[in-house]
């Protein structure tokens, strides 16, 4: 187990560019000549504005897209791709879902912001539902998966000092390497990534790392009786779709217990029938004491994101100690519940799980020395390629996305494949036939 703040590292900052041969011409100030500009610019025109007024904080795949519909995007030229990655797993649901889109219209039309600072008519009817469908006492309702893993923490802390008894401002929570839960200072002090975290110091004290899926390291770094808690993907999504091995989770939750330290899940990306079930801890059958959820808690609408707990953690943050303008607003609720209804009612955890398996048996299929790894569960895949020198990950999804369908390399090597679930048979199929083909293309 080591803490940050005692590391020293050093490592090249990752260059974010990327060459663009356009160059777009000054922007008038004149809206309606933009107006004009806008139906005429082509994709790479568009690349070249990104480029130009925006952070160079992302390195996407060249392809602009204008429209989605369930598994399909389509580019501003009119091609149709599979969107295997489905914003991160925030479109579980599938893009532009009617029954989403409906009831964010309505509500946006009807009430959108109230802040917390008055009651609203509708805040009070998503909490009963999702505490009802997740059986847990408490919600909280933040917006983006950042800020419900930031809750987390806070939460964890404050129980440590006021239940627990933990001395202040000694409270620890253990996070595990390789694990991803966004870009607050918070949240890359718990990284060990350096691309997240490097040149970003000086970082959050009181976390500490251990092995991902290694249970012995979280049994040593849980004698120490000022962990508060042990916060884990039960999938480790950006890592890679690290599966642990089966079992992990339960012991994980009687480590917890035994020792008295919150189990936090992160389900922010294996939540919501992401993995074949409704949460991914629910394939060990386990509770943890807090679940964060986000990402398709919106079913990809909107920022919606929620920390769910009972009221024994929940209850030692008081009025006035947290919030956010926009959590819990009625339209961010009405949108909560229509994203959950769509998962049960579709029930998109049974499909995700069938077509799951359809996709990772067809992917085994392909050449063990070009793609040395296939792993997931439900929906939530990955292969491994093995690099050479004209081959590797990026140039596999530049074929893929020629070839239609859009996936993103995660750490090089590692291609993630995250359909929405609504995703039927004969589409997997046809999918899987286009991955097989681009692979074996080279
Ligand atoms: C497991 C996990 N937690 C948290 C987050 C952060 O979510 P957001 O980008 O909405 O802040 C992510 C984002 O990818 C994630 O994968």
């Amino acid at each position: 187990m080591f803490s940050k703040l005692s590391v020293c590292v050093s490592l090249a900052t990752p260059v974010l560019s990327r060459p663009v041969h356009m160059v777009v011409s000054p922007a008038s100030t004149a809206a309606s000549k933009l107006k004009n500009m806008e139906k005429s610019l082509t994709a790479e025109e568009m690349f070249a504005r990104e480029e130009k007024y925006g952070a160079h904080n992302y390195h996407p795949l060249p392809v602009a897209l204008e429209r989605g519909e369930g598994v399909y995007v389509w580019d501003v030229e009119g091609r149709r791709y599979f969107d295997f990655l489905s914003a991160y797993s925030a479109v579980n649901q599938g893009h532009c879902h009617p029954k989403i889109i409906s009831a964010l219209n309505a509500q946006a039309t009807r009430l959108a912001l109230t802040s917390r600072a008055f009651y609203n008519n509708v805040l009070g009817e998503y909490e009963e539902y999702i505490t009802s469908l997740f059986k847990y006492n408490k919600v909280l309702p933040m917006n983006t998966g950042v800020e419900a893993g930031e809750t987390a923490c806070k939460l964890a802390r404050k129980w440590a000092y006021t239940v627990k008894g933990v001395p202040k401002y000694k409270a620890k929570i253990i996070f595990a390497n390789g694990n991803f839960w966004g870009r607050t200072l918070a949240a890359i002090s718990s990284s060990s990534d350096p691309s997240s975290y490097d040149g970003f110091g000086p970082f959050m004290p009181g976390f500490e790392f251990i092995p991902y899926n290694d249970i012995p390291a979280l049994e040593r770094a849980l004698q120490d009786q000022n962990v508060a808690a042990y916060m884990v993907e039960p999938i480790q999504g950006e890592a890679g779709v690290l599966v642990p091995d089966e079992g992990y989770l339960t012991k994980v939750r009687e480590l917890c217990t035994r020792h008295n330290v919150l189990f936090i899940a992160d389900e922010v990306q294996t939540g919501l029938a992401r993995t074949g079930r409704r949460l991914a801890v629910d394939h060990e059958n386990i509770r943890p004491d807090i679940v964060l959820l986000g990402k398709a808690l919106s079913g990809g609408v909107y920022p919606v994101s929620a920390v769910l707990c009972d009221d024994e953690v929940m209850l030692t943050i008081k009025p006035g100690e947290h919030g956010s303008t926009y959590g819990g607003n009625p339209l961010a609720c009405r949108v909560a519940i229509a994203a959950l209804e769509v998962l049960e009612k579709e029930k998109l955890a049974e499909n995700s799980e069938k077509m799951g398996k359809i996709l990772r048996s067809e992917l085994m299929k392909l050449p063990r020395d070009i793609v040395v790894a296939v792993r997931g569960k439900g929906l939530l895949n990955a292969i491994v390629i093995k690099e050479t020198k004209g081959y590797d990950a990026w140039k596999v999804c530049l074929r893929l996305r020629d070839n239609g369908l859009l996936a993103k390399p995660t750490h090089g090597d590692i291609i993630r494949l995250a359909p929405p679930l609504v995703i039927k048979e004969d589409q997997v199929r046809e999918s899987a036939e286009i991955i097989q083909k681009t692979i074996l293309s080279f």
